[in-house]
Formats: structure tokens, C-alpha cells, sequence
């Protein structure tokens, strides 16, 4: 069990930016957890401004609340104190607060988190030489399409694998959150389907991951939609292209991840023809379902027309509010309909996911002990181990 400082606590609270953090904090199981994990796992920074002293407000100290909560608060530096913190409960009844601390919501997931941080820690996984396409896909815009992609190619780059994110979408968000030029003269993705440039004279490094390869989109690509219509195999160009880059690079690519746009036209097309997996990202949220069955439908006429080796191997639940009863009520009609496809991992709502994009990174280079970074380590593990598993059962 984790042992969180109740002054901690307090103090982080007092902090607007955090207010949304803690208010998903308490409200629900899985939700939004950054700033208690930040408790937990005190930063340099936090540290230097923790009200408390060092081995207090560490809680890996295993200083358990009993050994410090009758004893006298230590003075307060911090200008941020706040009414409660000044409270005679405060100063008087340590003990009392302390126990509702630690029965508090926010106190069980900080506990949550350290287990979860721990068996990521343990967790081993085997890759299996062999390269997965996938195309992350949903005609539905804002479900979480490119957030999904970037992190978790990122934390299947951190775990060891090496991965591909192929930017599709003419708004170059992949490209933006993986910190990888695509203005209008950089060489594209674009360029590969339109000019037939080999997928390897586009392709950047990231500077997050050596293991982290990105071939961009620029604005160009919000033509090719219309280009492509007229030109020979349409449907197929990504797919050649990936095709020859694979024969090319064999056994280099762990994974391929395909960032779709929000429509069902050629570019995502061209990555439903040239993926062997889908992966559908769904929000927690209403409407998740809907036209989902037009994606399926889709799906279908590809597997017969242009791709049988298609199947939908994957659904991620994400942008799950716990505070809401209908967060979960969607995630459990999602299972119910799709019970071997939805990874048992939940990608929270989460502010520090939704910040990461703008200072070009992954959520895990941005806060790496946040609840979004942990998640989408835990999907990484999830989904190499599934393979893993159906590879031994040879599928
Ligand atoms: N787990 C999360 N917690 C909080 N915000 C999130 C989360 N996942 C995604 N978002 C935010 O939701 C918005 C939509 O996400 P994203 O861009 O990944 O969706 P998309 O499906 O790729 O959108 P589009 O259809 O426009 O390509 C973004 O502002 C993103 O930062
Ligand atoms: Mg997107």
C-alpha cells in the first residue's frame, strides 16, 4: 500500500491546473489519475516543493501513515497553504486525517498505479520476429486514432521492438506528436503514393526512439484523395510500397502502425489494403458504436475485393472516464460484442495525454509516471503478448 502525505495531497489540490486530475482522481476507478500518481512518484520538482520533508512525502519511504500521523506537522514554507491545511483538523487531528487519506479514492489508486508501475517493471515480453501490420482506423473523428497510434508505438518502441508509424492523415498529427518535420518540401507520404518514391527515402527517425520511425504526412496529402482516383492500382499503392520496403528491410520492423484520417475514402483504403490487422480505437463515450457497423461493412468489402488477409484483431477502449456510470456501460457493450478483440487495457481520459502532442511527444517522453504513459505501456505488453500466444498456437 502506498503511503501518500495528506498535506501532499492537500497542496496538490490547490493547484488549478490539476483541479480536472483530482476530480477524476476521486470520482471512479480507472480514472484520470496523473496527479495522485505524481504524488506517488515525486519528481525532482515536486520534491523541491513538497511541504513536507523528503522521506515523507516519498512513498516508496514505507513510512506508513501510524508512524507519522500523531506526530507534530512539520512548519509550512509553501505560500499555496490552503483554509484546510490551516484547519485545527489539520493541525490537531493528524490521525484522523490521515486514516481518511488513506481509505480516500485517490489514495486506493495511488496504490493502483505503484502495483501497475511494478508489474510493468516485471513484466517480460517476447517478440516474435515477425513484422505486424497494423491500421488504426475509424471513420469517426476525435475517437483517438492518432493519439492511440503515437503512443503506443512509442511504448513498443520502449519495450524493444522496432515500429514504423506511416502518417496518412493530410492533418499531420502523427507526424507533429512524434516530433518529425512534415512541412510542405519535406519528402511525404505523399510522395510514395503519388510519385512512387520508395517508403525508405521518406522515412524519419524520431528523436524520441532510435526504435521510433516515422514516415510524415504534409498538407499535399489532403490532394492525394482526389489524385489517387485517377491513377493505376489505387487502391494497392501503400501496399506495394510497404511490400517493398519489408523485402528490402527484412526482419527489421516489428510493427507497422497505419494513422488513419476520419473518413472512409482512398487513404484509408490504401491502409485497410496494405495492413493485415485493424486495430479500432473506440471512445468511452455515446455514440461509440455508432457507425461502427459501416466501418465493419467496410472492412468486409476489403477482405473480399482487396484484402483477405485483413481481420480485426484489436479494439482499444480509450478516453475512459470513470467518474461517468456510461463510460462504463460502453465498454462493457463493446466487450459484449467484440469478447476477444478488446484489450483488457483502458486508456483513461487523461490531460497529460491530451498535452503530450503539443510539445512533440509520446505521453511517455512527456510524463512517463503519468496514468495515460502507464496505460499504453500496459496495451504495448498486452498486445505483444498476444501475439506471442497465437503465434505458439501457430495462427
Ligand atoms: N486518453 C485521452 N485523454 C484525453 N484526451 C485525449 C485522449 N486521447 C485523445 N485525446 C484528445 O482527443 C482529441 C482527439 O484525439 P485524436 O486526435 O487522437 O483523435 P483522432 O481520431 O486521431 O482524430 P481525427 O479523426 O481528427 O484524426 C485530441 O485533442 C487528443 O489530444
Ligand atoms: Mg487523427
Amino acid at each position: 500500500m502506498t503511503e501518500v502525505a495528506p498535506d501532499e495531497i492537500q497542496a496538490d489540490e490547490t493547484d488549478p491546473d490539476r483541479e480536472e486530475d483530482v476530480a477524476a482522481a476521486s470520482g471512479g476507478a480507472i480514472a484520470d489519475q496523473e496527479s495522485s500518481l505524481e504524488d506517488a512518484i515525486p519528481d525532482e520538482d515536486a520534491t523541491a516543493e513538497a511541504p513536507l520533508d523528503d522521506e515523507r512525502a516519498d512513498p516508496d519511504s514505507g513510512v506508513a501513515p501510524d508512524e507519522y500521523a500523531g506526530s507534530t506537522p512539520a512548519p509550512l514554507e509553501d505560500s499555496t497553504v490552503t483554509q484546510e491545511e490551516e484547519s485545527p483538523i489539520a493541525q490537531h487531528d493528524g490521525a484522523t486525517l490521515a486514516q481518511d487519506e488513506d481509505d480516500s479514492p485517490i489514495a486506493r489508486e495511488l496504490a493502483d498505479l505503484s502495483a501497475r508501475r511494478r508489474a510493468l517493471e516485471e513484466a517480460e515480453v517476447q517478440l516474435t520476429g515477425r513484422t505486424r501490420v497494423f491500421t488504426v482506423s475509424n471513420q469517426k473523428g476525435g475517437v483517438g486514432k492518432t493519439t492511440t497510434t503515437v503512443n503506443l508505438a512509442a511504448a513498443l518502441a520502449e519495450r524493444g521492438a522496432k515500429v514504423l508509424v506511416i502518417d496518412l492523415d493530410p492533418q499531420g498529427n502523427a507526424s507533429t506528436a512524434l516530433g518529425v518535420p512534415h512541412t510542405a518540401d519535406t519528402p511525404s507520404v505523399y510522395d510514395v503514393l503519388i510519385d512512387e518514391f520508395p517508403l525508405a527515402d521518406i522515412i524519419q527517425v524520431s528523436p524520441e526512439s532510435p526504435n521510433l520511425l516515422c514516415a510524415p504526412s504534409t498538407i499535399h496529402l489532403a490532394g492525394a484523395e482526389i489524385e489517387l482516383v485517377s491513377q493505376v492500382a489505387r487502391e494497392h499503392r501503400l501496399r506495394v510500397a510497404v511490400d517493398d520496403y519489408l523485402a528490402a528491410n527484412a526482419g527489421e520492423l516489428d510493427f507497422i502502425l497505419i494513422d488513419c484520417p476520419p473518413s472512409l475514402g482512398l487513404l484509408t483504403i490504401n491502409a485497410f489494403t496494405a495492413a493485415s490487422e485493424l486495430l479500432i480505437p473506440i471512445q468511452c463515450e455515446y455514440y461509440a458504436l455508432e457507425g461502427l457497423s459501416q466501418l465493419l461493412g467496410t472492412v468486409r468489402m476489403i477482405q473480399k475485393h482487396l484484402n483477405p488477409r485483413l481481420q480485426l484483431s484489436t479494439i482499444m477502449l480509450t478516453m475512459y472516464d470513470g467518474r461517468t456510470r456510461l463510460a462504463q456501460q460502453v465498454a462493457d457493450e463493446v466487450r459484449a460484442h467484440f469478447p476477444t478483440e478488446v484489450l483488457d487495457t483502458i486508456i483513461p481520459r487523461s490531460v497529460r495525454v491530451s498535452e503530450a502532442p503539443s510539445f512533440g511527444q509520446s505521453v511517455l517522453a512527456y510524463d512517463g509516471q503519468s496514468a495515460g504513459a502507464i496505460a499504453y505501456r500496459e496495451a504495448a505488453v498486452e498486445m505483444i503478448r498476444r501475439d506471442s500466444a497465437s503465434n505458439e498456437r501457430g495462427a
